[in-house]
């Protein structure tokens, strides 16, 4: 299917707002206030009725029609290398899923080694899913709204030595079959599948792959090996998101968080 440093604040201590969320969640505590989206590559906020916002519909339209039934559901997004635009995909498609009346989208940055969904979404860096999974943190301490009406944040928290070690515990399956609960659509950024095994670990776990290629530069066998790998390893390609994202290229200026 074509589908189309800052200085890095220790992290808050955490106290839910005592308000329940839509749903059952207790989003948004005190200290976690939404920031904002003025990252240029987020086109569903930038330019919503350009093109490529367009295309981003698109793939949500190609997504939600293999899911007639509306079940919640949990997607990672991977690429064969780096700066291929995941993390950018991640964001631009949890938007325009979350355009989808009565949908909500929890956006979960599983990039442990480099991750950028608060950047790119606006966000400080917060609690997260590493601290979730290493047991410090209950899940609802670790997710917050975004300034995106329907789209919540569960950042990568304090990143451990070993991404792979903590993404493959048991733990990681309980925590995105409670989340899958809770949201209509758990979209997860990953590293590249190529070279680092979190992508395909977390493929397996899921209902579901996006594979995001830049377009005329990521090698073709490279993207066939990696779509074989990520099937091999139990993961279901459900398709592509073609990009234009600068490989290997970080945008001047943008800040990530030190590891
Ligand atoms: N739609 C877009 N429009 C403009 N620039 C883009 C777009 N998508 C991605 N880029 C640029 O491409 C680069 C990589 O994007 P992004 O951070 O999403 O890639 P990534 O695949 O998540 O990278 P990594 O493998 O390091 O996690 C960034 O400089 C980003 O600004
Ligand atoms: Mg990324």
């Amino acid at each position: 299917m074509a589908m189309t440093d800052a200085e890095t604040p220790e992290p808050t201590t955490v106290e839910p707002d005592t308000s329940s969320g839509a749903l059952g969640l207790e989003l948004a505590p005190r200290d976690a206030e939404p920031g904002e989206v003025t990252a240029e590559e987020i086109c569903m906020v930038t330019d919503s009725r350009g093109a490529i916002a367009e295309q981003f519909r698109s793939l949500r339209n190609s997504i939600t029609a293999l899911n007639p039934d509306g079940a919640p559901r949990t997607v990672v997004l991977t690429s064969a290398v780096d700066g291929e635009g995941k993390s950018v995909a991640t964001v631009n498609l949890a938007i325009a899923l979350a355009e989808i009346p009565g949908n909500q989208i929890l956006v979960v940055d599983a990039n442990l080694h480099d991750p950028s969904i608060e950047y790119y979404l606006g966000e400080r860096p917060y609690k997260g899913l590493a601290d979730v999974l290493r047991g410090g943190c209950a899940l609802d301490g670790a997710i917050r709204r975004t300034s995106i009406q329907g789209v919540s944040l569960m950042g990568p928290g304090t990143l451990p030595e070993n991404p792979s070690k903590l993404l493959g515990s048991d733990r990681t399956k309980v925590v995105l079959n409670t989340l899958k609960q809770r949201f209509s659509y758990v979209l997860i950024d990953t590293p590249a599948a190529m070279f680092i095994g979190d992508a395909s670990l977390l493929g397996a776990m899921v209902d579901g792959i996006v594979m995001v290629i830049k377009m005329g530069d990521t090698a073709k066998h490279l993207v066939e090996q990696t779509y074989n790998q990520l099937e091999t390893l139990g993961g279901n390609v459900l398709g592509t998101c073609l990009t234009s994202g600068r490989t290997g290229e970080q945008k001047p200026g943008k800040k990530r968080r030190r590891k």
